[in-house]
């Protein structure tokens, strides 16, 4: 096992990678804890819940609403949960945002900690402190920002991953190749997903160096005023589209990283569409889609809530160095309406 510690501005995170999740035991008093996961982690590792006391929830985004936060915490009740309860999320990233958000308004917060089992959520999704559940059409649109006390990996979980699960993974993955580690990059250029997927130590290795490097980017900008921007990398087309199309979430923003690559053409000069394009591809990635332009740009704006004049993009000037850009909301139609003319 190896221990790092992240100081947060409000609370220090220890992350333990490549432990196994008898090692909870050490962190969490049993008979304090409380472990929320959902019915799918539940069946396929029974044996590991024994012991503890438990909450399972239903599997899936229609179940990250405030009526599974309003059971959760009618169990905690049942339970005599207290002040000095400590919730331990086990599972994906519905799971870990809900146990983040009960657990920052439960009593008006207790402590809180995370064992990631999804690829997305060991990269991605447990990291940073951002919770919280769907409003109707509206994803993730009420929570808080409160980082977790540990992140514990234990990567057997993994062993029992859907297929199509590891692909959304890999989505943030190459994203943050893209905008931050061109050595990364390079590294997932030449390997593929069964690659990982065999070999254990590569797959460790690849984990905690997606999850220390949104650290690094959360810990410089915990609250997205700048930095933290960066992860948006193909998430502004790619929220829209998903929601559109009925896509994965790693679908999604696969085809949101293209076509922020051929806008990062236009304004920065970008020379790499094609290898981002072939390495998205070698892990299963959509990068060619039809769709219709008016529809997604209608909900690209609605996404954003207010509609501003310009939209700020997350673009790449390099593999491996990203920037924002305000682009007017006008140029950005126009922009897009010709990427997918021309396809
Ligand atoms: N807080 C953040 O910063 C952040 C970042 C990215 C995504 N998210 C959120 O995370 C969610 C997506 O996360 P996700 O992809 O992990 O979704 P998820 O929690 O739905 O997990 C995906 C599916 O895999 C199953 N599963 C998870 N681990 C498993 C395992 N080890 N074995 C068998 N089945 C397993 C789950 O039951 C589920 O059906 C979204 O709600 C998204 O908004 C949050
Ligand atoms: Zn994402």
């Amino acid at each position: 096992m190896q221990k790092k510690i992240f100081q947060f501005s409000s609370k220090r995170v220890s992350y333990y990678f490549d432990a196994d999740f008898s090692y909870l035991q050490k962190i969490a008093d049993k008979s304090q804890a409380v472990i929320i996961t959902d019915e799918n982690i539940f069946k396929s590792f029974k044996k590991k819940f024994e012991g503890w006391n438990l909450i399972v929830i239903n599997a899936g985004e229609e179940f990250k609403v405030q009526q599974t936060v309003d059971t959760i915490i009618e169990q905690l009740i049942t339970m005599e949960a207290d002040r000095k309860t400590f919730l331990i999320g086990v599972g994906g990233g519905i799971v870990t945002d809900i146990t983040g958000y009960v657990g920052s308004v439960y009593m008006r917060g207790v402590r809180f900690g995370f064992v990631p089992t999804s690829l997305l959520a060991m990269v991605d999704a447990s990291i940073g402190g951002k919770n919280g559940i769907d409003i109707g059409d509206y994803k993730n649109l009420v929570g808080t920002i409160n980082q977790p006390e540990f992140l514990l990996y234990d990567i057997s979980f993994l062993k029992s991953l859907p297929q199509h699960e590891w692909a959304n993974g890999f989505a943030e993955i190459i994203k943050h190749a893209c905008i931050k580690d061109l050595n990364l990059f390079k590294e997932l250029e030449k390997n593929k997903l069964s690659h990982y997927q065999k070999n254990k130590p590569a797959l460790l290795k690849l984990i905690q160096k997606n999850a220390l490097l949104k650290s690094i980017i959360v810990k410089k900008d915990e609250f997205e005023t700048n930095e933290r921007q960066l992860l948006n990398f193909g998430h502004t087309l790619g929220h829209a589209i998903e929601k559109i199309y009925e896509l994965s979430h790693g679908q999604a923003i696969s085809l949101g990283m293209v076509t922020a690559c051929i806008i990062s053409e236009h304004y920065l000069d970008f020379k790499d569409t094609s290898r981002v394009i072939s390495t998205l591809d070698k892990y299963g990635l959509p990068t060619l889609a039809e769709f219709e332009p008016k529809k997604v740009f209608d909900m690209m704006k609605m996404d954003k809530k207010k509609v501003k004049e310009s939209i700020n993009y997350v673009l790449l000037k390099k593999i491996g160095e990203a920037q924002t850009k305000s682009i007017a909301i006008n140029d950005l139609e126009k922009i897009i309406y010709s990427i997918i003319r021309a396809r």
